[in-house]
């Protein structure tokens, strides 16, 4: 019932972790692997092993999460290896996130010639580096940074995005997007430096930047269907949509879905409940699904309705 096809690859069920949750280390992705999720997708890394920003780097709130993790990993080598040596039984993401141009270009000259045969996320969206802009904040840098990947690598690659949150941006990004044989878009990541205070210490909840960090969980669903939606309706037909951010139950899964996502990225609530949430998940989305009477994914993607 929720089989899906994506970037010519068959999926068991259109969920998976969002990386940076459960995907550090090769237990954390074999666990992954053995869950029900759909697909895995590995912690975005870098070049060399990073430590990342100082603790508490990551807090659960009632309504979500804040984190300021910094980009640990345990280097491009160490999931390389992975993705090529292990015989998983899915689908397998592989996330890059460069500290510059060069870094990324590094990294998917070494995937390309690699035995690598999963697809590619070009993460141009970390919030959390000291000193660094997100990528996708600056249109004309996003842009030469496609450009020059493109130029070489002819795997399949999608792009994770931050939130935008005015029709312009949607329109001026989605208009750089469509100029590139993209197998897909991923929104969002986290809703970038947000601060969370305690109200008895009067103090910040996280160590790194004086508190600000990017915020996730079901906080933050209503942007990221805002962007899926938006996403959808301005690319073209070709670039699927992932869609990521505060999904916690089956309902939150099926909205993302009529917004005309196509796979299903679970980050705050995978890390509160574990790689078990994937039996729930699809469980809840499947009960919907029924008393709806759809038998297929494919006959209400994307078809959410607007008044008149
Ligand atoms: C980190 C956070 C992100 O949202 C991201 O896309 C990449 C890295 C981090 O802090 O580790």
């Amino acid at each position: 019932m929720l089989k899906t096809v994506f970037a010519n690859h068959e999926f068991e069920n259109p969920f998976l972790n969002a990386s940076g949750v459960h995907c550090m280390t090769t237990e954390e992705l074999d666990e992954l692997d053995h869950s029900s999720s759909g697909a895995l997708i590995t912690k975005s890394c870098t070049p060399l092993p990073r430590l990342g920003n100082p603790e508490p780097r990551y807090i659960n709130l009632p309504t979500g999460s804040i984190n300021s993790m910094g980009l640990p990993n345990k280097g491009f080598d160490y999931y390389l290896e992975y993705v090529t040596n292990t015989p998983y039984t899915k689908p397998c993401f592989f996330s890059i996130s460069g500290m510059n141009t060069d870094e990324n270009l590094d990294m998917l000259r070494r995937l390309a010639a690699s035995s690598f045969n999963g697809i590619t996320e070009l993460n141009l969206s970390c919030p959390n580096v000291t000193g660094k802009t997100q990528l996708a904040y600056d249109f004309e840098q996003t842009e030469r940074l496609l450009n020059q990947v493109f130029d070489s690598y002819q795997k399949p690659l999608g792009v994770k995005l931050p939130p935008y949150f005015d029709f312009a941006h949607f329109d001026e990004m989605a208009k750089i997007l469509n100029q590139f044989p993209l197998t897909y878009v991923n929104a969002i990541n986290s809703v970038g430096n947000g601060l969370v205070i305690d109200l008895d210490s009067e103090k910040v909840v996280i160590k790194p930047k004086d508190g600000f960090g990017g915020l996730g969980g079901p906080m933050i669903k209503a942007t990221a269907l805002a962007n899926v939606r938006a996403f959808a309706t301005r690319l073209k037909d070709d670039i699927q949509i992932i869609g990521t951010g505060g999904i916690a139950t089956g309902q939150d899964a099926f909205e993302h879905l009529l917004c005309g996502a196509t796979l299903l990225q679970v980050g705050t609530q995978l890390h509160k409940e574990g790689p078990a949430i994937f039996d729930r998940l699809t469980r809840e989305l499947e009960a919907i699904m029924k008393q709806k009477g759809y038998a297929t994914i494919d006959e209400f993607r994307g078809k959410v309705k607007s008044f008149s």
